[in-house]
């Protein structure tokens, strides 16, 4: 059996060309045109390619975009001062802070910082706590579209067996939590797991998210699963490549997303989605 693709870039794609019209349709109901800005400290190589990738996707889709590179030495004063600008500032709905943030800056006092009301990445304690009692405000992007990734093969997700391989903040403690609150049965696996094969092997949807390169190999798939790959790892030769094996898994899974195209396209789709909404509900106020 060969996998379907899943097609992140496809369907991000066609959320986009969405999130451009509600974009215009917003402007011209309300005058209000959603705004993003998005906060890079450093010169981390790989960060630098996120951060363009976001600004040119809320450029096309009509996203007034504030931009903010700041030299690697910056204080922690200084990315709080402007955060609290940013928190006032009316032409702004959506705060983004790119991660990870110098070793000398203290991330998460700059995370707090965010109004909950305009952290686009949901990272802020109030909006997981939202998250966590099944009520949320933002959620966080690539969570959201690992979700939107699942629905898209049109497989129900209550009352699956879903294994995520991760424990992040970021990745793996939402992710776990959107299954949850769709009525999966959910298993966390990680580092010290038991039996990790075995856990993987029963999961009717697996998500990968643990950040070693081809991890998941094809006998750790049940025949049929959905499997959706968050990790993006670069090989000695230069490959990108998934947390897991895609060879070997396309020729056991049901449904696979691919590393490049499948999860990072709809993580920046779902950072414009968080926006726009943000911009949506002052609009309503
Ligand atoms: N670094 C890696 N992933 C992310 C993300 O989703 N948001 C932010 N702000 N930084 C990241």
């Amino acid at each position: 059996m060969s996998a379907q693709l899943i097609d992140g870039k496809a369907l991000a794609q066609e959320i986009r060309n969405g999130i451009g019209k509600d974009v215009e349709a917003l402007v011209e109901k309300t005058g209000v045109r959603p705004g993003l800005a998005v906060v890079l400290v450093g010169d981390d190589p790989a960060s630098a390619v996120y951060v363009r990738n976001k600004k040119k996707a809320c450029d096309t889709a009509g996203l007034h975009v504030a931009d903010y590179a700041l030299a690697s030495t910056t204080k922690q004063e200084d990315l709080l001062h402007l955060i609290t600008q940013l928190n006032t500032d009316p032409k702004i709905h959506g705060i983004l802070v790119q991660l990870p943030l110098p070793s000398h800056i203290d991330s998460q006092e700059v995370l707090n910082a965010v109004s909950p009301e305009k952290d686009a990445d949901g990272f802020h304690p109030y909006n997981i706590g939202r998250l966590v009692e099944g009520n949320p405000l933002f959620v966080p992007c690539t969570p959201k579209g690992v979700i939107r990734m699942i629905e898209s093969t049109g497989q129900a997700i209550e009352g699956k067996r879903a294994v995520v391989l991760g424990r992040s903040n970021i990745v793996g403690k939402p992710v776990a939590m959107l299954l949850m609150h769709r009525h999966a049965t959910v298993t966390i696996c990680h580092s010290r797991t038991k039996d990790l094969p075995g856990m993987c092997r029963e999961a009717d949807i697996l998500v990968a998210a643990i950040g070693k390169a081809q991890f998941v190999k094809g006998d750790m798939v049940k025949s049929g699963a959905i499997v959706i790959d968050v990790g993006i790892n670069r090989l000695d030769d230069g490959r990108l490549v998934g947390d897991v094996d895609f060879d070997q898994v396309k020729e056991r899974a049901g449904w696979l997303s691919p590393v490049p195209g499948g999860v990072g396209p709809m993580t920046i789709a779902m950072l414009l989605a968080n926006t726009v909404e943000a911009a949506q509900r002052v609009a309503q106020r």
